[in-house]
């Protein structure tokens, strides 16, 4: 059964009858299937994939055509998991207007559940419009990397004792007025641990962490940093690599190569002989043995 928006909005860890939520990042068919069989409960189709999608150094190139094609590919997988899809930058920020005509525009088109957007006070007021149509809100504090100009980098936020952005006191301020919004939950990005915990403690809807303690009620993380697919690049902190697959992935193209160089792929196996296809099945038009779906794309093997 699908996760729905109500149900996340009541998870809360310190209840004593939810255990974390867990989130990942997912941008195509393919992998949000893996992600639904590994019992994800929310695929965040997230405008990280500017970076590691589309090799951009920030998210800010991220159009909202693209966040919608990409959310549709996943929308299609997902049966189970909650979808919610990141709104980029500059297509709420406008005017509500805006904000309402991209949101719908990844619910009606792309098929999320609900969005996802940045900023905590500045934001309230278009995230209680957004939800007042009845459009989900998962809000995202802390280090929102949409702001990395003003951040200067993507560095750790809530450490400053002044009260401007970025402190500690505003980013409690933030999580405060997205739940008074409406909010159904909210991402806390890149904060020491015991802000994070103050937050999860003041709040009733569910706090999602990343690099934020296990105190927040879930956790997300990036699905090609978790996966171990990028290789050699800057490692923060909080990132915990579960799989090499990006070494795996070089690994396994090195043995391509060398077989195909060698001609020891492709083998007799893997190649067509001379024997007819089953008449029945040239016989209608249209059809072809590779697409038939017998399991074997091997001529011989369905004549
Ligand atoms: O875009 C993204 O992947 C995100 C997560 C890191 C929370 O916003």
């Amino acid at each position: 059964m699908r996760i729905s928006v109500p149900a996340v909005r009541h998870w809360k860890v310190a209840d004593g009858t939810h255990k974390p939520l867990v989130m990942v990042t997912a941008y195509d068919y393919t992998f949000a299937k893996l992600a639904e069989a590994a019992g994800m409960d929310i695929l965040l189709v997230g405008d990280s994939l500017g970076m590691v999608i589309q090799g951009h150094s920030s998210t800010l190139p991220v159009t909202l055509d693209e966040m919608i094609y990409h959310t549709r590919c996943v929308s299609r997988a997902a049966h189970n998991a909650l979808v919610v899809a990141d709104m980029p930058f500059l297509s709420y920020q406008i005017s509500e207007t805006h904000a309402i005509e991209a949101a719908g525009r990844l619910i009606k088109e792309g098929g999320a559940s609900a969005v996802k957007l940045e900023g905590g006070e500045v934001m309230a007021s278009t995230v209680r419009r957004l939800v007042d149509l009845d459009i989900p809100v998962m809000g995202h504090i802390g280090m929102t990397p949409q702001s990395i100009h003003r951040m200067g980098g993507y560095k750790v936020q809530g450490r400053s004792t002044s009260t401007g952005a970025g402190s500690a006191e505003q980013i409690v301020r933030d999580a405060k007025a997205l739940e008074e919004a409406g909010a159904f939950s909210v991402v806390i990005e890149c904060v020491p641990q015991d802000l994070a915990a103050t937050i999860t403690k003041e709040l009733s809807i569910p706090t999602i962490g990343i690099g934020a303690s296990s105190d927040c009620d879930g956790q997300v993380l990036v699905s090609y940093d978790l996966l171990g697919l990028q290789t050699g690049e800057h490692r923060p902190k909080f990132l915990k690599q579960f799989a090499q697959l990006g070494k795996a992935a070089v690994d396994a193209l090195v043995t391509y190569g060398d077989e195909v160089r060698s001609r020891t792929f492709p083998s007799p196996t893997e190649c067509y002989q001379d024997s007819p296809p089953r008449p029945s099945l040239t016989a209608m038009p249209g059809h072809n043995a590779v697409n038939e779906g017998t399991g074997t794309s091997d001529g011989k093997a369905v004549a």
